[in-house]
């Protein structure tokens, strides 16, 4: 993390999460940070530093990725998260970001697939795609590449599993999907079956769904892909509501198995669920709703069924129907964003008669429906009887309706309203209730009817979809779309269970990697025995330990009369936190503070992080989940067959499988009711025991916005789903050991450059040629050489950056802040057979001094970069000077020219004029049979007086006589005899070619020559 260094920095101020910013200066207790959009700058200080390495950790610092190039992208680099060097909370969330705006939602981290909701409809599902998916599967599971490297998608996922499951050894699978509510988890359950069932189809139930998609008629009967796919519809009408979060949220857990015959056929499924959210029943908050199927029926039923439900639109006055009913309309009733509830019911109805039920069987359903919310209706009076306050029906014509509705007898709904039997003693002992504590056992009685009824109703969804012969099935592919995990202000026994069960699948996880991490190590042939791997058994053992875990000492206390749900917390206290001011238990999992104490409040730290629990919110009662006497003496006596039958489930479920054991070893004695821990606790061990059986894939869905918006990510929401969903225990898990790998060739290119002084002969530079593992050993041993010799002569100080004789290179390296030594065990760099492993700390080495060297070589660069630059702005400068140098001496030049040459010409002009003066002088001068006498000639008069010659062609301009008489021809050509120049040549008019060269001075040689000529 040297100055230079690009890191991610904690935002513990705004919405962000994490800010990209650079190291501007590293001291040895503050990191100097400038965020790189605003360009803040801001400080960080030391969170821990180990003294042996020399290691210092900053607070809420961390090196980021060299981020990719757009083809990098493009060629699908980020596809598996895994793959980055540095893997860590903003890296991730950097990269799913950045995907997700480019409108990849899905990506792999190693073996978890992460799913980020797009919250619009993306092409990303259509039968081509599905088809180009399955193909590719298809051809890898005979050994074939199909040539491209594709996207990760719930398709993948999906179709490695079927792969795996065809494989030789059969084995079964698990697709675990959690995620909190509304990040998408049903959807992806939904594409995940669509997928497997297509792929487990015959081919003639291939075609055959798409004829049924145009078929009218419902009661045809269906293939079994067509009716799995059915049951979605009819478990999310009576399992889904609207919450604030979600307009279609799952309010139970749901494990899928579909069982394929050897040849891969699917020959049918079996539906498990989990916890259904029962208290939604009787409330639910502003804006939410209660279960689909109560505003399917009242909006979307025909008005003639409306006298059969009861529902007259006379007695709403004037409210709308789901407005009217108490157990529909506490939440405005609101209706849902992408289908109305008229066509929701025609499409559960449809579903239910796919799936086989009977017009009979359904129109019981709907009237047991009915019956709940006019059950909802029921309002009491506070009558005196026997000096106590009782509580009175108080419109006998509203039980009417409900007991019909619900098929029961009206007296026994009455008695099971207003009254409450104990046993004491073996003899029932009957108590009035007051108007509140018949309110209470109201809503208790429509919980347990509608629990029970939806038991029943995966029931039948399982008689429907069910296989018939246990031997026909070689190996499943189970589908968990799971709750994950919860973390609000109050958290009550659901976030219990809940958490309980992603802690327990988390181990699970944990484990899952542990094998496949073992995989990797002994594929790379390293030695993986001294690595460590999270574990969270401790906290799974606070939970669940028999006697001393949190739930058994829940069903403990709800064992006693007097039990409550403060004595339950005191237990807890007692049991983990016994001393005085003592905060934290030993296993460190339970911990509560003297307030929290106050508060009967406790605190357990699961992996995702701790979570503040409030025993005072109905812990016990939520425990228990009582079935009181008079509800099983209504429901026992009832003449409604679908109430029995689904009262008969219930019990099945409250009592488990030793249900008749119990009976009979108490001697036909009404067994015990199991509470909703054990229940749970029995489930959740033989979920996590199936999925041991399996071999398991993840898919962890983050929902990216809390408003349900395409485009949008809140990157602080994002990464609390991360830390929940166990993404970032998964990555901690996975590089538990040695958390950085990199392949030999990408090894060996980033660090090559640590070693600028070694020899090519002694570590070449180019790895053509060459034994990349090999080359990779010797990397590592010259590095730690280095770093040894470093050590030594820096023992006394740092070294002398003046020191003569020392490279220009070495010298800036030397006037360099020192980055941490390069020194640490060799062990912690572990050379695989295709990657090196490295722990953190190494890494850490190798990249301090990389940046270090590249600073170095940034500021030799620069050197001679300036330098360069400097020289190029002298030669501009110079070559300007010499332009104006050149063109002034031009002017100059030409200028001098000028003059001279028209002296020249003035001479020439003189001169001619004294030869054809000459040439006139001469009585016969010389013939020129190229000029005409009349015009070559002329007479020029020279007089010599004190040796000056003066022409003239008039002879009476001298006072003495002329010495001779000379005529000229005019471009005769002369040469002069003497040795004198002449300073310019100058070409005749006539002769074209001919240079005079003359002297003014020569002109008696002239004369001379002419004379004797
Ligand atoms: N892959 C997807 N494509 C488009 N919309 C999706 C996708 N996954 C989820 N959604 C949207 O998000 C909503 C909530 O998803 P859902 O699967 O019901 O969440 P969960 O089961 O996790 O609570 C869906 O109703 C749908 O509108
Ligand atoms: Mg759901």
């Amino acid at each position: 993390m040297e100055a230079g260094a690009f890191v991610w920095c904690r935002d513990d101020k705004g919405d962000e999460a994490w800010l990209y910013c650079e190291v501007l200066k590293k001291a040895a207790n503050e990191l100097t940070l400038k965020e790189k959009s605003k360009g803040d700058v801001f400080t960080r200080g030391v969170e821990s530093r180990n003294e042996e390495t020399g290691e210092t950790k900053f607070d809420g610092v961390e090196l980021a990725n060299t981020p990719l190039s757009e083809e990098e992208k493009q060629e699908g680099r980020d596809n598996d998260l895994i793959t980055l060097p540095h893997l860590h909370e903003p890296a991730i969330l950097h990269s799913l970001s950045d995907r997700f705006f480019r409108g990849k939602i899905y990506t792999w981290t190693g073996p978890v697939l992460i799913a980020v909701n797009p919250f619009q409809r993306l092409p990303l599902y259509t039968d081509d795609i599905l088809e180009v998916y399955r193909r590719d599967g298809l051809l890898r599971a005979q050994g074939m590449q199909s040539g491209e490297d594709l996207e990760p998608h719930v398709f993948a996922i999906a179709d490695r599993s079927y792969r795996q499951m065809m494989s030789d050894s059969r084995r079964s699978q698990s697709i675990l999907i959690s995620g909190e509510s509304g990040a998408g988890k049903t959807e992806s359950t939904k594409i995940v079956m669509l997928y497997l069932t297509t792929l487990g189809a015959g081919s003639g139930d291939v075609e055959e769904k798409t004829a049924d998609e145009d078929e009218d008629e419902d009661t045809k009967e269906l293939s079994i892909m067509q009716k799995v796919l059915q049951s979605n519809p009819v478990l999310e009408a009576f399992g889904n509501a609207r919450t604030l979060r979600n307009d279609n949220s799952s309010r139970f857990g749901k494990f899928i198995e579909l069982g394929f015959s050897r040849a891969g056929h699917l020959m049918g499924a079996r539906v498990q669920t989990y916890l259904l959210e029962k208290v939604r029943l009787a409330f639910h908050a502003a804006g939410e709703r209660n279960y689909h199927i109560f505003y399917q029926l009242l909006r979307g039923c025909k008005e003639e069924d409306h006298v059969k439900y009861e529902f007259h639109d006379g007695i709403t006055g004037g409210l709308e129907l789901p407005m009217f009913f108490h157990y529909t309309g506490q939440g405005g009733a609101p209706h849902l964003r992408e289908f109305t509830d008229e066509s929701g019911l025609e499409y559960t109805l449809k579903a239910m008669r796919r799936l086989g039920w009977s017009e009979e069987t359904i129109d019981n359903v709907l009237s047991l429906i009915a019956g709940l919310l006019h059950l909802g209706q029921i309002t009491f009076n506070s009558v005196e009887k026997d000096g106590m306050e009782t509580a009175e029906i108080a419109d006998e014509k509203i039980l009417g309706y409900s007991s019909r509705l619900l098929g029961v007898d009206v007296e026994g709904l009455r008695i099971a309203l207003t009254e409450r039997i104990i046993v004491a003693r073996g003899q029932e002992i009957k108590t009035n209730l007051t108007p509140e504590k018949a309110s209470d056992a109201r809503d208790a009685l429509a919980k347990t009817i509608y629990g029970a009824l939806f038991l029943w109703v995966v029931d039948q969804v399982n008689q429907s979809v069910g296989w018939e012969n246990d031997s026909d099935i070689r190996s499943s592919c189970g589908v968990l779309d799971i709750f994950g995990f919860e973390c609000f202000a109050t958290n009550s026994f659901e976030q219990l269970c809940i958490n309980y069960t992603n802690e327990a699948l988390q181990q699970q996880f944990n484990q899952f990697i542990f094998k496949l991490e073992q995989a990797e190590y002994e594929a790379e042939n390293i030695n993986w025995a001294f690595i460590e791997f999270p574990d969270n058994q401790d906290c799974l053992d606070t939970i669940q330990a028999p006697k001393i875990g949190i739930l058994s000492m829940l069903d403990d206390e709800c064992r006693l009369p007097k039990g409550s749900d403060r004595n339950w917390a005191k237990r807890m206290y007692d049991q983990y936190i016994p001393e005085k001011n003592q905060n934290v238990s030993e296993n460190t999992r339970f911990q509560a503070t003297n307030v929290q104490k106050a508060k009967a409040i406790f605190c357990v730290r699961h992996f995702a992080g701790v979570v503040q629990y409030t025993a005072e919110t109905n812990f016990m009662e939520k425990n228990k989940d009582e079935i009181p006497l008079t509800a099983h003496n209504l429901f026992e006596t009832a003449p409604n067959k679908l109430l029995q039958d689904t009262y008969a489930i219930q019990q099945r479920e409250n009592l488990g499988r030793s249900a008749d054991e119990d009976a009979t070893a108490k001697g036909g004695k009404a067994p015990k009711q199991k509470t909703v821990g054990q229940q749970f606790k029995e489930q959740l061990s033989s979920l996590i025991e199936n999925v041991q059986k399996t071999d398991p894939h993840y898919i962890r869905c983050i929902k990216p916005n809390d408003a349900a918006k395409p485009l949008m990510m809140t990157r602080k929401r994002t990464t609390e789903q991360l830390r929940y969903g166990g993404v970032l225990e998964a990555v901690r898990v996975a590089r538990a050991g040695y958390p950085v790998r990199l392949y030999h060739t990408s090894f060996y290119q980033r660090y090559r450059m640590l070693l600028p002084t070694t020899s090519d002969e002694d570590l070449p530079w180019s790895m053509e040629g060459h034994e990349p593992q090999q080359l990779c050993v010797k990397l590592v041993d010259f590095v730690l050489e280095e770093g040894s010799k470093h050590k030594a002569a820096t023992a006394n100080g740092p070294l002398n950056p003046n020191e003569v004789g020392i490279t220009r290179s070495e010298k800036i390296r030397r006037m360099q802040a020192e980055p941490i030594p390069m020194a640490f065990p060799k062990t912690d760099v572990q050379l695989g057979l295709t990657k090196v492993f490295m722990r953190k700390h190494p890494h850490d080495c190798l990249e301090a001094h990389r940046v270090f060297h590249q600073h170095a070589s940034a500021t030799m660069i620069q050197c001679w970069a300036r330098g360069l630059a400097a020289q190029r702005q002298y030669y501009i400068v110079q070559d300007s000077i010499q332009t104006i140098q050149r063109t002034y001496r031009g002017y100059k030049g030409r200028e001098r020219y000028v003059v001279q040459s028209q002296s020249l010409y003035t001479s020439f002009f003189i001169l001619s004029q004294t030869h054809m003066m000459l040439h006139f002088l001469s009585t016969d001068g010389p013939a020129c049979a190229r000029h005409r006498p009349e015009c070559c000639s002329r007479r020029f008069f020279v007089c010599l007086s004190n040796g000056v010659h003066t022409i003239a062609q008039n002879e009476e301009r001298f006072d003495t006589k002329p010495s001779s008489v000379v005529t000229i021809f005019e471009g005769s050509m002369l040469q002069s005899k003497s040795n004198s120049t002449i300073d310019a040549s100058l070409h005749t008019r006539n002769s074209g070619c001919s240079s005079l060269r003359l002297f003014l001075s020569s002109v008696p040689h002239v004369l001379e020559l002419l004379a004797s000529s």
